[in-house]
Order: structure tokens, then C-alpha cells, then sequence
């Protein structure tokens, strides 16, 4: 995929992978639009690189993501790239009852909103050249962490529907690429009480280094670091319990 001149919508990007992704893809020459839900630091951001634009919505709501999408499509026709980053990881214990408004925000955000984000997107993104949607999953869509069973499900839910939406936009403009990554020096997680391990964790500028030279190289399925693990070693154990496939 070429990333070099095109325009790129990027939401969560107003911290971590999202952020860097923005950083990195501007300073590549592309036209790139983030979402966030603070207006504050949204601003703050645009400040720091002035081409950048930035749109503000709660992607949790239904109204926010329509508003992006339409936004996005009018004042951007040539908008060509959309990487649906936005995500949130929380620890729920199953052992007792778990407030119902925490579970609906990890799947709204994390499967709710990529998967509606196609139905919004696609049809533009189809009259573009070299057009792209990217879905940001996670190692732990393929090997779940207990502790955070809601957001390991949303992960492989969006595994899943990635692959079926690349297979239905087979023939058209449109490449599907799913980013795979592992545990990443961010504070995902953090605002619920998880406790990353940082000496494990991958650094931001490296694994923004492994996306980017990959999604250049059309890898369709990106798994970076222990993630790339894995994937492999799910594959591996498929391949063992049904040796006919
Ligand atoms: N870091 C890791 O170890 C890791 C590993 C595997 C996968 N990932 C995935 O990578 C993606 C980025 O995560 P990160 O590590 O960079 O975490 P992060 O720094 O916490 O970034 C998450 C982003 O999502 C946005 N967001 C959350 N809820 C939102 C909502 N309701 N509406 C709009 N935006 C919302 C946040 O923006 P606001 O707070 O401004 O709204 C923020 O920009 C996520 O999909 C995550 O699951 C991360």
C-alpha cells in the first residue's frame, strides 16, 4: 500500500499507537485526520503538527460515529485510508455481576464501531484508488488474558469480521489489513487498574517502524512481536488437530 500523499483517517489517536501512527504518517507527506474524545487534546496535538485535522465524538455513541463519518466523506473526498484504532481494555471478574455499562463501552468501542465504520465507509472508499480499511486487533484475540475476557472477545470478534470483510472486498479498491499488535508501551488499560508489565512491553517507535514498513508491504495480516507468536502457534495447533486441512 502506498504511504506517501494520501488521506488517512486515524481514530483514538490522541495518545498512544493511534498518536504515533498520526506522528509517523504525517511526516510521510499524507493528509491525516484523528479523532479523539477530548477536545483539549485534540488541540493540543494540532497545535504541534498544523496540517493535521481532528474531529472530537464519544465513538460510543451512535449519533458521534455518523457525525465522523459524514464529516469525514464531505470535507475529505479524497479520503482513501481508514484505521480504526480506537480501543479500550478493561478488567472484569466474572465471579460476581459486572456493571452492564462496562461491558457495553469495550464492545461498542473495540466491535461496535470498526464493524459499523464499514458500513459507513465502504462505499466511498470503494470509488478511491489504493484505498484501505485497517483494523487494530490484538495478540490476544488468538491466546486470551483472562483477567480481560470482555476486550480479548471483542479482539477476536474483530479478527473475525476483518477476515470476512477482505473476502467480500476482494474485487474491489479496497485492501483489508488487520494490525496485530502485542503488548505496547501505552497506557491502554491503565484508567481500569491494569498493570502493564513495561519490561515485556514493546516500545512505540518500533512497532510503529514494523507497521508501517509491513502495511507498505502489503502484509494483510500483521502480527508484530510476540504477537506474530501467536498467530503461528494457533496456526501450528490447527494445522495438528486437522492434519487433512
Ligand atoms: N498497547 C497495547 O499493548 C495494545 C496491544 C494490543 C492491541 N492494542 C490496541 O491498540 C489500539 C490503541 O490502543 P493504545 O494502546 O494506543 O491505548 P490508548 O493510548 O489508551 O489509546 C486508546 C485511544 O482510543 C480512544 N478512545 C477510547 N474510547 C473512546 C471513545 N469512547 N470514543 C472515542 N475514542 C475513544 C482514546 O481517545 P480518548 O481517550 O481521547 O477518547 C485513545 O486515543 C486499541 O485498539 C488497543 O486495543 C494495544
Amino acid at each position: 500500500m502506498k504511504l506517501t500523499e494520501q488521506t488517512v483517517l486515524i481514530t483514538g489517536a490522541t495518545s498512544g499507537i493511534g498518536l504515533a501512527l498520526a506522528a509517523r504518517l504525517y511526516e510521510m507527506k499524507n493528509t491525516v485526520i484523528i479523532s479523539g474524545r477530548k477536545q483539549e487534546r485534540l488541540d493540543e496535538i494540532a497545535a504541534h503538527y498544523p496540517r493535521m485535522d481532528t474531529f472530537c465524538c464519544d465513538l460510543q455513541q451512535e449519533d458521534g460515529r455518523v457525525a465522523l463519518a459524514g464529516w469525514a466523506i464531505n470535507r475529505y473526498p479524497k479520503l482513501n485510508i481508514l484505521i480504526n484504532n480506537a480501543g479500550l481494555m478493561k478488567v472484569s471478574d466474572f465471579t460476581a455481576e459486572v456493571p452492564f455499562e462496562k461491558i457495553a463501552e469495550e464492545i461498542t468501542v473495540n466491535l461496535l464501531t470498526p464493524v459499523h465504520f464499514a458500513s459507513l465507509f465502504t462505499e466511498h472508499l470503494q470509488q478511491q484508488e489504493n484505498a484501505a480499511v485497517v483494523n487494530v486487533t490484538s495478540g490476544l484475540a488468538y491466546t486470551p488474558l483472562a483477567t480481560v475476557p470482555v476486550y480479548c472477545a471483542t479482539k477476536a470478534a474483530l479478527h473475525s469480521f476483518t477476515y470476512s470483510l477482505r473476502h467480500q472486498l476482494r474485487e474491489t479498491s479496497v485492501k483489508v489489513f488487520e494490525i496485530i499488535p502485542p503488548a505496547v508501551a501505552t497506557d491502554l488499560g491503565k484508567s481500569d487498574g491494569y498493570e502493564q508489565n513495561r519490561s515485556m512491553a514493546m516500545k512505540l517507535e518500533d512497532f510503529t517502524n514494523d507497521c508501517i514498513h509491513r502495511l507498505e508491504n502489503d502484509e494483510y495480516e500483521l502480527g508484530i512481536g510476540m504477537a506474530e507468536k501467536l498467530q503461528a502457534e494457533r496456526e501450528g495447533l490447527f494445522q495438528m488437530l486437522n492434519p487433512d486441512s
